[in-house]
């Protein structure tokens, strides 16, 4: 079985490579930066004993994703499942940031995860069977004043993959979209923010999901405290959010 993992050069798509391979599984890996992303690879390869099959790809581009499943099916690589977890984000206010953050923004976290989905589903569904996770963010729930952008980015990967699994469930095919809360990866000084509290490690996030991959849940949240935080409503949640996003971006 081969799981394609985007964004598994670091952080915690990197932690779920580790978690596949540890069990025996095929990876795929894709990232941007070449020489990062065959660095890890030489390091697994070694650590776990087999060939990993890796491709730098920019997911903004169409053209890349595009060129990225033909190298996999071109190498004869059958994907059972995909996992779409390169993301960005970046805080600020929302109308003083750099346009071109947001359509970044939205291409990857957003866009590219649908172009994946055209290009692997309509596989799965024929052979009926297989998985996609996408990887949302407890962010989805409610509205994210000074993260505006990343929070609507991963409310919309939640409500696509709900819409998407009840369509593909009939054929066997389940489509979950995992929310992890804060999780200490190199995301928050790539996104210019600062790690808020009540975090988990990139190894728990992704373990948390690997022992759940198999569940019927289409919506997978990050450990007790993120499920419990889940049920304050959203109205309540926002200002909080919205000071703490203000007093730790930077
Ligand atoms: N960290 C958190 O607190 C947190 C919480 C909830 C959800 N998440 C979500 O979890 C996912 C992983 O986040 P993380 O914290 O592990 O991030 P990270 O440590 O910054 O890793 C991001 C990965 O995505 C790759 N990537 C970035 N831009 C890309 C692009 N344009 N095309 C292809 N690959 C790209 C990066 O490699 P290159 O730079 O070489 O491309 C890297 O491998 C994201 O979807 C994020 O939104 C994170």
């Amino acid at each position: 079985m081969s799981v394609l993992i985007t964004g598994s050069s670091e952080g915690i798509g990197l932690a779920l490579t580790r978690e596949y391979l540890r069990d025996g599984h095929h990876v795929v890996m894709t990232a941007r930066d070449p020489i990062r992303l065959s660095l890890v690879r030489e390091e697994l390869e070694k650590t776990y004993g087999t060939k990993i099959f890796a491709v730098s790809a920019d997911l903004t581009v169409p053209e890349e994703r595009r060129k990225l499943y033909e190298e996999i099916k071109n190498a004869g690589i059958t994907v059972d499942t995909l996992i779409n977890n390169a993301g960005i984000g970046f805080a600020g206010v929302s109308w003083e940031t750099d346009p071109e953050n947001d359509r970044r923004l939205i291409r990857l976290n957003d866009e590219a995860v649908v172009d994946l989905c055209h290009m692997y589903l309509p596989e799965m569904i024929e052979r009926r069977s297989g998985t996609v996770i996408n990887i949302a963010s407890t962010g989805a729930f409610q509205p994210g004043p000074y993260i505006a952008s990343y929070y609507a980015s991963k409310s919309f990967v939640v409500s696509y993959s709900q819409a998407v699994n009840y369509e593909a469930r009939p054929f066997g095919v389940r489509v979950i979209a995992y929310c992890p809360g804060p999780v200490d990866t190199a995301f928050y000084d790539k996104s210019k923010g600062k790690l808020p509290p009540l975090y988990m490690t990139a190894e728990e996030a992704a373990s948390y999901l690997y022992r759940r991959r198999n569940s019927s849940r289409p919506v997978i949240i990050a450990g007790i405290i993120n499920n419990i935080l889940r049920i304050i409503p959203a109205p309540l949640k926002m200002p909080i959010l919205a000071q703490l996003k203000k007093r730790s971006w930077r």
